[in-house]
């Protein structure tokens, strides 16, 4: 898996500017050009710059455009999903991703809008777990816990990107190379995400990782999501769930390791229900891992959320266990993010699939434990529709 991460990064150390489809196969003139000449849609991945950071970094945007107009724009920094453009029931393209204009926002004050998390989604108990012998520390970031891998997870690095050609659309892959002790993590992880934007209206985002010793991984994407486009809050979304239990917690969010089944409780998403018509009985709001019904490690169906008056409808797929719903509780009004907006409590909602939380703590739970020579292999698939 080394090698071949970086002999295909090095491929792309020739700085490309702009990545087409029609002109790497026809040798022919920007995809942008021709095709609005022609009045045909265009299909491509487009590479600019956005910013640097405080250290003179300079952070790139791959916008990526499927044949239907949807488009997606994913930085280095982070591998943050910035925006990702969708039609509603009208034709009319929004914006369903919370997150901010610029890089600065992103870089001082980021909830974690669009990243990747890692190496590992959601909590660890006082950021302690053992394998074998030895006890590992980790960073502790919330509260006593350890949350999103530390102060300085995946969201906040700068990654590597290759644009790709798609067999069905257009995609761009990232790489990190975290470190042996990074953030208190055993081994050196290298890490591929793979975002791709199918003709068939499919954000898919895949995942794989390697290490030379073991150590916990759960890697999971943590956009915000308002399919009316950010204007109000999701509590009118209609969410459904694939899950008839979930991870209890305690007051921190940490598992107690019991399976609660959601049947007769306010936590019952298992048939289409309106996120606000419960959510005042459940203390704090959602933030909590639910388990999805299907076998472990089988792709399969997670959510599916849905907008009654834009008319957008998400549905998500996955390979991993769970998934984290969280109703965007912590967000108070503090953060203006794009277009002067300010988001208020519920003005998003993250539906991160995973494997649970505090999974090393907890032997029941499926095994976050990636040992070397072994590839870590994950995939989610956002499937957009209207109604
Ligand atoms: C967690 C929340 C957390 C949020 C933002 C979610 O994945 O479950 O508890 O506040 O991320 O950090």
């Amino acid at each position: 898996m080394r090698k071949t991460m970086f002999s295909a990064m090095a491929a792309w150390i020739i700085p490309l500017v702009i990545f087409c489809l029609a002109a790497c196969k026809k040798n022919a003139p920007a995809p942008a050009a021709s095709a609005a000449a022609k009045g045909l849609s265009k299909m491509d991945v487009i590479k600019g710059p956005f910013g640097s950071l405080p250290d003179g970094t300079a952070v790139e945007i791959y916008t990526l455009t499927n044949k239907n107009g949807l488009k997606a724009r994913i930085m280095t920094f982070g591998a943050i999903l910035v925006s990702l453009e969708v039609p509603d029931r009208t034709g009319r393209p929004g914006d369903i991703v919370l997150g901010y204009d610029a890089l600065d926002g992103y870089v001082k004050n980021n909830p974690y809008f669009g990243a990747i998390v890692g190496r590992y989604g959601n909590r660890i108990a006082k950021g302690r777990f053992t394998l074998g012998a030895v006890t590992y520390k980790l960073a502790v970031n919330n509260g006593e816990n350890h949350l999103h891998g530390g102060l300085k997870g995946f969201d906040k690095v700068v990654w590597d990107a290759e644009p790709r050609l798609e067999e069905d659309g257009v995609g761009v892959k990232f790489t990190y190379l975290s470190k042996d002790g990074e953030e208190g993590y055993p081994g050196n992880l290298e890490v591929m995400v793979h975002y791709a934007l199918t003709n068939d209206d499919e954000l898919r985002i895949g995942y794989e990782a390697a290490t030379d010793k073991p150590t916990p991984v759960n890697l999971t994407h943590h956009s915000y999501f308002n399919l009316g486009g950010g204007a109000k809050d999701i509590l009118g979304h209609e969410l459904m769930l694939a899950a008839d239990r979930y991870t209890a917690v305690d007051k921190g969010l940490i598992p107690t390791g019991e399976l609660t089944p959601v049947k007769g409780t306010p936590m019952d998403f298992t048939t289409a229900t309106a996120i606000g018509s419960r959510i005042a009985k459940v203390e704090g709001g959602y933030d909590h891992n639910y388990v999805l019904n299907k076998p472990d490690v089988a792709m399969g169906m997670a959510a599916r959320l849905a907008d009654p008056v834009s008319g957008r409808i998400m549905e998500i797929h996955t390979t991993e266990p769970g998934i984290q719903f969280y109703s965007g509780n912590f967000l108070d009004g503090a953060i203006t993010g794009k277009g002067g907006r300010v988001y208020k409590k519920h003005f998003g909602l993250c539906l991160e699939t995973q494997h649970f939380p505090d999974s090393p703590n907890h032997p029941n739970f499926p095994s976050t434990i990636l040992s070397p020579g072994r590839v870590l292999k994950s995939l989610t698939i956002h499937k957009f529709f209207t109604k």
